[in-house]
Protein backbone atom coordinates (compact mmCIF):
# COMPACT_ATOMS: atom_id res chain seq x y z
CA UNK A 1 0.00 0.00 0.00
CA UNK A 2 1.08 3.55 -0.22
CA UNK A 3 2.51 6.19 1.97
CA UNK A 4 0.50 8.43 3.05
CA UNK A 5 1.63 12.34 2.86
CA UNK A 6 0.02 14.50 5.46
CA UNK A 7 1.45 18.26 6.11
CA UNK A 8 0.97 20.17 9.49
CA UNK A 9 0.70 23.61 9.70
CA UNK A 10 -0.37 24.92 13.15
CA UNK A 11 -1.18 28.09 15.51
CA UNK A 12 -1.75 30.26 12.35
CA UNK A 13 -3.54 33.14 14.33
CA UNK A 14 -5.18 34.54 11.50
CA UNK A 15 -6.98 37.92 12.12
CA UNK A 16 -10.24 39.39 10.17
CA UNK A 17 -8.02 40.25 7.40
CA UNK A 18 -4.53 40.14 5.92
CA UNK A 19 -3.44 43.38 7.90
CA UNK A 20 -3.19 41.72 11.11
CA UNK A 21 -0.36 40.95 12.61
CA UNK A 22 1.36 38.80 15.24
CA UNK A 23 4.75 39.93 16.68
CA UNK A 24 4.82 41.77 13.91
CA UNK A 25 4.50 39.22 11.38
CA UNK A 26 1.32 39.48 8.95
CA UNK A 27 -0.41 36.31 9.65
CA UNK A 28 -1.86 35.33 6.89
CA UNK A 29 1.16 36.51 4.55
CA UNK A 30 3.27 34.13 6.53
CA UNK A 31 0.23 31.51 5.71
CA UNK A 32 0.59 31.86 2.31
CA UNK A 33 4.35 31.50 2.45
CA UNK A 34 4.26 28.52 4.10
CA UNK A 35 1.49 27.06 1.85
CA UNK A 36 3.96 28.14 -1.02
CA UNK A 37 6.99 25.89 0.68
CA UNK A 38 5.43 22.82 1.10
CA UNK A 39 3.82 22.86 -2.40
CA UNK A 40 7.77 24.06 -3.66
CA UNK A 41 9.01 21.04 -1.58
CA UNK A 42 6.64 18.82 -3.82
CA UNK A 43 4.33 18.13 -1.04
CA UNK A 44 1.14 20.65 -2.65
CA UNK A 45 -1.09 17.69 -2.79
CA UNK A 46 -0.65 16.70 0.44
CA UNK A 47 -3.23 16.93 3.22
CA UNK A 48 -3.57 19.53 5.84
CA UNK A 49 -3.80 19.01 9.38
CA UNK A 50 -4.27 22.14 11.05
CA UNK A 51 -3.57 21.67 14.55
CA UNK A 52 -5.75 24.66 16.80
CA UNK A 53 -5.27 28.47 17.36
CA UNK A 54 -6.31 28.86 13.70
CA UNK A 55 -7.36 32.31 14.15
CA UNK A 56 -6.00 34.73 16.92
CA UNK A 57 -9.33 35.64 18.61
CA UNK A 58 -11.81 33.00 17.64
CA UNK A 59 -13.03 35.42 14.93
CA UNK A 60 -15.84 34.11 12.59
CA UNK A 61 -14.11 36.92 9.72
CA UNK A 62 -10.76 34.83 10.44
CA UNK A 63 -12.46 31.27 9.79
CA UNK A 64 -13.86 32.90 6.61
CA UNK A 65 -10.36 34.13 5.49
CA UNK A 66 -9.34 31.03 6.28
CA UNK A 67 -12.01 28.60 4.05
CA UNK A 68 -11.24 31.17 0.99
CA UNK A 69 -7.48 31.03 1.60
CA UNK A 70 -7.64 27.16 1.64
CA UNK A 71 -10.50 26.85 -1.54
CA UNK A 72 -7.67 29.36 -3.77
CA UNK A 73 -5.25 27.03 -2.61
CA UNK A 74 -7.03 24.04 -3.89
CA UNK A 75 -6.01 22.40 -0.50
CA UNK A 76 -7.63 19.51 1.67
CA UNK A 77 -7.84 20.02 4.70
CA UNK A 78 -8.62 18.50 8.76
CA UNK A 79 -8.28 21.34 11.87
CA UNK A 80 -8.58 20.90 15.15
CA UNK A 81 -9.21 23.79 17.63
CA UNK A 82 -7.04 25.04 20.11
CA UNK A 83 -6.96 27.64 22.86
CA UNK A 84 -8.02 30.78 21.10
CA UNK A 85 -10.40 29.23 18.70
CA UNK A 86 -13.96 28.34 19.04
CA UNK A 87 -14.90 25.03 17.57
CA UNK A 88 -18.56 25.95 17.08
CA UNK A 89 -17.45 29.02 14.93
CA UNK A 90 -14.88 27.16 13.42
CA UNK A 91 -17.57 24.65 11.94
CA UNK A 92 -19.89 27.64 11.30
CA UNK A 93 -17.65 29.40 9.11
CA UNK A 94 -15.26 26.13 7.85
CA UNK A 95 -17.88 25.52 5.78
CA UNK A 96 -16.07 23.75 2.81
CA UNK A 97 -14.01 21.58 5.67
CA UNK A 98 -16.29 20.21 8.33
CA UNK A 99 -15.33 19.13 11.14
CA UNK A 100 -13.56 15.35 10.64
CA UNK A 101 -12.08 14.16 13.86
CA UNK A 102 -12.28 9.78 12.88
CA UNK A 103 -10.58 9.98 9.71
CA UNK A 104 -9.73 6.39 8.09
CA UNK A 105 -6.85 7.42 5.80
CA UNK A 106 -6.01 3.35 4.33
CA UNK A 107 -4.11 1.47 6.77
CA UNK A 108 -3.89 4.74 9.13
CA UNK A 109 -6.28 6.34 10.80
CA UNK A 110 -6.08 9.91 12.21
CA UNK A 111 -7.88 10.79 15.55
CA UNK A 112 -8.25 14.54 16.42
CA UNK A 113 -9.13 15.78 19.64
CA UNK A 114 -9.91 18.82 21.23
CA UNK A 115 -8.05 19.71 24.48
CA UNK A 116 -8.95 23.12 24.60
CA UNK A 117 -10.86 24.73 27.82
CA UNK A 118 -12.70 27.59 28.26
CA UNK A 119 -11.10 31.29 28.94
CA UNK A 120 -8.29 29.21 29.76
CA UNK A 121 -4.38 28.88 27.88
CA UNK A 122 -3.69 25.81 29.22
CA UNK A 123 -4.35 21.88 28.08
CA UNK A 124 -7.30 19.52 29.09
CA UNK A 125 -8.95 16.00 27.91
CA UNK A 126 -12.70 16.28 29.02
CA UNK A 127 -14.67 13.01 30.06
CA UNK A 128 -16.73 14.05 26.67
CA UNK A 129 -12.78 13.78 24.83
CA UNK A 130 -12.17 10.84 26.45
CA UNK A 131 -14.82 8.60 25.19
CA UNK A 132 -14.12 10.46 21.87
CA UNK A 133 -11.01 8.70 21.76
CA UNK A 134 -12.03 5.73 23.00
CA UNK A 135 -14.89 5.23 20.50
CA UNK A 136 -12.40 6.55 17.23
CA UNK A 137 -9.95 3.85 18.68
CA UNK A 138 -12.67 1.06 18.45
CA UNK A 139 -13.91 2.31 14.99
CA UNK A 140 -10.21 2.71 13.30
CA UNK A 141 -9.24 -0.52 15.06
CA UNK A 142 -6.70 -3.18 12.71
CA UNK A 143 -5.13 0.58 11.66
CA UNK A 144 -2.29 2.47 12.79
CA UNK A 145 -3.44 5.88 14.56
CA UNK A 146 -2.01 9.29 14.17
CA UNK A 147 -3.34 11.37 16.97
CA UNK A 148 -3.38 15.13 17.11
CA UNK A 149 -4.24 17.95 19.70
CA UNK A 150 -3.32 21.43 20.33
CA UNK A 151 -1.77 21.07 23.51
CA UNK A 152 1.32 19.12 24.51
CA UNK A 153 0.87 16.65 27.48
CA UNK A 154 4.73 16.62 27.94
CA UNK A 155 7.03 19.54 29.28
CA UNK A 156 9.07 21.33 26.38
CA UNK A 157 11.38 23.42 28.51
CA UNK A 158 9.82 26.38 28.66
CA UNK A 159 8.83 27.05 32.42
CA UNK A 160 5.97 29.61 31.28
CA UNK A 161 4.30 26.97 28.29
CA UNK A 162 5.08 24.33 30.36
CA UNK A 163 2.23 25.28 32.72
CA UNK A 164 -0.40 25.37 30.10
CA UNK A 165 0.25 21.34 28.93
CA UNK A 166 -2.42 18.92 29.18
CA UNK A 167 -3.58 18.61 33.38
CA UNK A 168 -4.89 14.92 32.81
CA UNK A 169 -2.97 13.69 30.56
CA UNK A 170 -2.19 10.07 32.08
CA UNK A 171 -5.69 9.31 31.62
CA UNK A 172 -5.34 10.04 28.15
CA UNK A 173 -1.44 8.00 28.17
CA UNK A 174 -3.44 5.26 29.40
CA UNK A 175 -6.30 5.01 26.97
CA UNK A 176 -3.82 5.53 24.35
CA UNK A 177 -1.39 3.18 25.53
CA UNK A 178 -3.78 0.24 25.83
CA UNK A 179 -4.49 -1.41 22.49
CA UNK A 180 -0.10 -0.69 20.81
CA UNK A 181 -1.76 0.52 17.64
CA UNK A 182 -0.82 4.10 18.47
CA UNK A 183 2.21 5.45 16.30
CA UNK A 184 2.44 9.07 16.92
CA UNK A 185 1.04 12.26 18.11
CA UNK A 186 1.55 15.66 16.72
CA UNK A 187 0.62 18.31 18.60
CA UNK A 188 1.29 22.63 18.69
CA UNK A 189 0.57 25.32 21.01
CA UNK A 190 4.11 25.79 21.32
CA UNK A 191 5.07 27.26 18.81
CA UNK A 192 8.72 25.47 18.43
CA UNK A 193 9.78 22.05 16.94
CA UNK A 194 9.42 19.35 20.02
CA UNK A 195 10.42 15.61 19.00
CA UNK A 196 10.53 13.60 22.09
CA UNK A 197 8.66 10.16 23.85
CA UNK A 198 5.38 10.76 25.88
CA UNK A 199 6.30 6.67 27.61
CA UNK A 200 6.33 4.47 24.41
CA UNK A 201 4.93 7.17 22.00
CA UNK A 202 6.60 9.32 19.71
CA UNK A 203 5.39 13.03 20.26
CA UNK A 204 6.16 15.73 17.89
CA UNK A 205 5.46 19.70 18.12
CA UNK A 206 5.69 22.04 15.21
CA UNK A 207 6.80 25.19 14.97
CA UNK A 208 4.26 27.89 14.08
CA UNK A 209 3.21 29.51 10.42
CA UNK A 210 4.09 32.85 11.89
CA UNK A 211 5.60 33.00 14.98
CA UNK A 212 8.11 30.94 17.07
CA UNK A 213 8.66 30.99 21.44
CA UNK A 214 12.17 30.96 21.94
CA UNK A 215 13.25 27.78 23.06
CA UNK A 216 14.66 27.01 26.95
CA UNK A 217 12.69 30.48 28.09
CA UNK A 218 11.72 30.63 31.29
CA UNK A 219 9.35 33.62 30.55
CA UNK A 220 7.05 34.45 27.04
CA UNK A 221 9.88 35.54 24.54
CA UNK A 222 10.01 35.25 21.11
CA UNK A 223 12.94 33.68 18.43
CA UNK A 224 13.86 34.80 15.46
CA UNK A 225 13.06 31.55 13.59
CA UNK A 226 11.16 32.34 10.46
CA UNK A 227 7.73 30.66 9.78
CA UNK A 228 7.86 26.66 9.68
CA UNK A 229 5.49 23.69 9.26
CA UNK A 230 6.21 19.69 9.60
CA UNK A 231 5.88 17.01 7.00
CA UNK A 232 4.64 13.78 7.63
CA UNK A 233 4.94 10.82 5.87
CA UNK A 234 2.89 7.67 7.39
CA UNK A 235 4.00 3.85 5.38
CA UNK A 236 1.84 1.14 5.62
CA UNK A 237 4.13 -1.30 7.97
CA UNK A 238 3.48 1.63 10.63
CA UNK A 239 6.47 3.74 10.86
CA UNK A 240 6.38 7.12 10.21
CA UNK A 241 8.86 9.09 8.64
CA UNK A 242 8.62 13.44 9.53
CA UNK A 243 10.90 16.61 9.69
CA UNK A 244 10.13 20.10 9.96
CA UNK A 245 11.02 22.92 7.34
CA UNK A 246 11.65 26.29 8.04
CA UNK A 247 10.79 29.52 5.49
CA UNK A 248 14.12 30.46 4.07
CA UNK A 249 13.71 34.72 3.23
CA UNK A 250 10.78 34.80 4.51
CA UNK A 251 9.98 38.68 5.67
CA UNK A 252 9.20 40.67 8.12
CA UNK A 253 10.85 39.42 10.83
CA UNK A 254 9.49 38.95 14.12
CA UNK A 255 9.98 41.80 16.72
CA UNK A 256 11.88 40.25 19.45
CA UNK A 257 10.70 43.50 21.96
CA UNK A 258 7.16 41.65 21.77
CA UNK A 259 5.97 41.06 25.73
CA UNK A 260 2.83 38.98 24.74
CA UNK A 261 0.77 37.55 22.38
FE1 LIG B 1 -2.35 27.70 21.64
Amino acid sequence: MDTIHLTQITDLHLGTDASATLGGVPTLASFEAVLQAVADQGRGTDTLLLTGDLASHCQPEAYRLLNSTLNAHQKQAIWLPGNHDDSQLMAANLVNFPPRSVVDLGAWGLLTLDSSQPNKPGGHISDLQLQHVEQGLQTLAGKYILLAMHHSPLPVGCAWLDKQQIDNQQQLQELLSRQGNVRAVITGHVHQQFDGHWGQLPIYSTPSSCVQFKQHSEDFALSEQPPGYRWLDLHSDGTVHTGVEFLRGFAPHPNLDCASY
